[in-house]
């Protein structure tokens, strides 16, 4: 069966789908780099304010626990090594991806 009519459809559909995936694509990517801006901004925020949102959901309002062991006063180093890392049991996945963030984090975490 030669010329085909259906044959310029067929091709402006796979185009389309083509498309579809490369949009999708770069959207991720878009969305990857302004996650990372967003991270810059929050290195701004104090060690509480961090706490507050990336650790009480689990250690408790207070940190001394609830669905985690109470970190209150734990050592500053060993706090922004979790944070970044996460526990070796895996229980706690990595939560922070900004030295910074941690740094600030531990250190308010050991002081309470
Ligand atoms: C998704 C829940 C979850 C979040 C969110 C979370 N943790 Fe944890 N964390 C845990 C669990 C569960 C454990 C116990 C893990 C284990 O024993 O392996 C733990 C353990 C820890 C420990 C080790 C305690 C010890 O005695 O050695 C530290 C330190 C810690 N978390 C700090 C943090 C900090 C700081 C944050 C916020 C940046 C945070 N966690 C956010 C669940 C969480």
């Amino acid at each position: 069966m030669k010329n085909n009519p259906l044959i310029p459809y067929t091709l402006i559909m796979a185009f389309g789908i083509a498309l579809i995936f490369f949009m999708s694509f770069e959207g991720a990517a878009d969305k990857n780099s302004a996650d990372g801006d967003h991270a810059g901004e929050t290195a701004e925020l104090s060690g509480e304010d961090i706490a507050q949102k990336n650790c009480i959901s689990c250690h408790g309002g207070d940190l001394t626990g609830g669905g985690g062991p109470s970190i209150v006063g734990l050592d500053a180093e060993h706090i922004k090594d979790v944070a970044l890392n996460g526990t070796e049991s895996g229980a706690m996945p990595p939560i922070l991806k900004n030295e910074a963030e941690a740094e600030a984090v531990a250190e308010y975490i050991s002081g309470l």
